[in-house]
Order: C-alpha cells, then sequence, then structure tokens
C-alpha cells in the first residue's frame, strides 16, 4: 500500500462526504429508530455510508469494508485491507444539534491500523494518523501525551455509564468520578478519541463500543502514545462490540486496575 497516495486520496473523499453532510442540513432529513427509540438512524447515515462504498469498490477492487449501516462487507477475520466506516459518528448529536458528530475511518491491513481519520464535519477540522508517520489536527502534527496523574486528568464517558453497572459497583464509579479533576461527554466516540489524541482529554471510557467506532481513532491515538485497549487490557475489539478504555499511558493501567471491576 502506498500510504501517501492513499492519504490524499482518503481526504478529499472525507471532504467530498461531508460537503454532503452539510448540504443535508438544507432538507428534511428522515430519522428512524434501531434497536431502541433512542438508537437513531437518518437517511443522511446510510447515503454517506453508501457513497464510500460505491467509491472505495470502483477504486480498490479487492479491498473489504465494515460499515455500521451494513452496506459493506460480513467481516469475520482481518486479512488483507479492510476500511472501517462509521458515515455519521454521533447520530444523536447530528439530529438534534447539528453539530458534535464526525465521520471516522480506520484502513487496516492483516489487521494493522495504517491510517485513520476523524473527520468534524461542522467544524471542518480533520484529524489524521499515518502508521509511523504521526497523528495530526489539520495540518498541525500532535505532540506525545505528556505525563498526568489521575487526580489531574480529565475523563471522557457517557453519563448513562455512570449509573452502578456490572463493570463499575456504585462506588467504583463515583470514586472514579470524584478522583479526577472533571468529566466531560461529547456523545461521538471518536470525537472523544480525536480529543484524547489531541491532548484535550486524558482518558474515555465506554462499557460497549463497535469496530468503527474506535478503528479510525486509534490509529490516531497510537501515533501519539496513547493506550487503547478493552477492559482486560488487550487491544481495542476491531471484529466485535466490546469494552474500550483508550488514555494517556500514564494513568490507563490504573484506571484498569484500581477502579474497573469486571473486566
Ligand atoms: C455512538 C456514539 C456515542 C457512543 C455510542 C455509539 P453512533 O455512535 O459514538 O457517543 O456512546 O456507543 O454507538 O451510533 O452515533 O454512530
Ligand atoms: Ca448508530
Ligand atoms: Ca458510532
Ligand atoms: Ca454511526
Amino acid at each position: 500500500m502506498d500510504l501517501h497516495a492513499m492519504d490524499r486520496y482518503i481526504k478529499s473523499l472525507i471532504k467530498e462526504a461531508g460537503h454532503k453532510i452539510r448540504n443535508s442540513f438544507l432538507s428534511d432529513i428522515s430519522i428512524e429508530s434501531k434497536s431502541d427509540a433512542n438508537d437513531l438512524v437518518t437517511n443522511i447515515d446510510k447515503e454517506i455510508e453508501q457513497f464510500f462504498i460505491s467509491r472505495i469498490n470502483r477504486d480498490f477492487p479487492g479491498h473489504r469494508i465494515f460499515g455500521e449501516e451494513g452496506f459493506g462487507d460480513r467481516i469475520e477475520d482481518q486479512n488483507g485491507v479492510i476500511w472501517l466506516l462509521d458515515p455519521i459518528d454521533g447520530t444523536m448529536n447530528f439530529v438534534h444539534q447539528k453539530r458534535n458528530f464526525a465521520i471516522s475511518l480506520g484502513i487496516y491491513e492483516d489487521g494493522v491500523g495504517k491510517l485513520g481519520y476523524i473527520y468534524d464535519v461542522v467544524n471542518d477540522d480533520l484529524y489524521h494518523g499515518v502508521q509511523g508517520g504521526g497523528a495530526y489536527y489539520n495540518d498541525e502534527r500532535l505532540r506525545p501525551l505528556g505525563i498526568t496523574t489521575i487526580e489531574e486528568s480529565i475523563l471522557a464517558m457517557n453519563a448513562t455509564w455512570a449509573v452502578p453497572n456490572r463493570h463499575f459497583d456504585h462506588n467504583g464509579t463515583l470514586k472514579l468520578i470524584q478522583d479526577v479533576r472533571g468529566i466531560r461527554s461529547y456523545g461521538s466516540a471518536a470525537l472523544e478519541l480525536a480529543y484524547l489524541a489531541s491532548g484535550r482529554i486524558d482518558a474515555y471510557i465506554s462499557m460497549r463500543l463497535s469496530p468503527w467506532d474506535i478503528a479510525g481513532g486509534m490509529v490516531i491515538a497510537r501515533e501519539v502514545g496513547a493506550i487503547a485497549t478493552n477492559f482486560r487490557g488487550e487491544p481495542g475489539n476491531l471484529l466485535e462490540q466490546d469494552t474500550f478504555l483508550v488514555a494517556n499511558p500514564s494513568i490507563h493501567s490504573r484506571i484498569l486496575k484500581d477502579y474497573i471491576r469486571q473486566k
């Protein structure tokens, strides 16, 4: 794979998709629910996924696509080149706020992250990472994450996880919330990964994410030294839903060890 040529191609593809999403604000969108009343999907999520798939199939026959809305391939192994795509990460924000959502894309070869992209569509901010070539916020190179402590950290999590659950007992959740400096909840896993990589938050934790939520962000985060695993400390899961913790390297193992009960 020529990473530089692919990078140029993907950036222009993502910008074109972003343009389509911004244009959709001018017309009515149709909104449906998936697994429950709050799990939303729109015609734009589907159209953007299909747009990527038609281009990838045309220009990279032989590559496979793992997308949230199911128009791509059925993926059960990591062989070859796989594009992991979330056409809109943060659909609830897209519907309700018209901001705070992103396109998330990761390109993996035989399970190794090669390229990662998170595009904040409304702000026209592109985060990207190239294996061994660094991570970038637009054209600015992101610096390696500095040393920090739990007590000085800002942690991002979805507020619904703050109720007792099998991973955290009530005291564990409360203790983590009390011990960190602050908690934020942005409603887009991809943006939360981008903020982690750019040093705006120090950890992001979720009880359940899918491969397309984390694939792009993990490539970017790795380039600045962040550690991304499930709650058992294994690498982020690219085949199925799993728990997820991405953090500054100085606090990752302490969060796993001192706060999480059931791995
Ligand atoms: C969701 C967002 C949200 C996270 C959910 C994801 P979607 O993705 O990333 O922040 O808490 O677990 O499913 O459905 O908007 O693409
Ligand atoms: Ca969704
Ligand atoms: Ca998502
Ligand atoms: Ca989505």
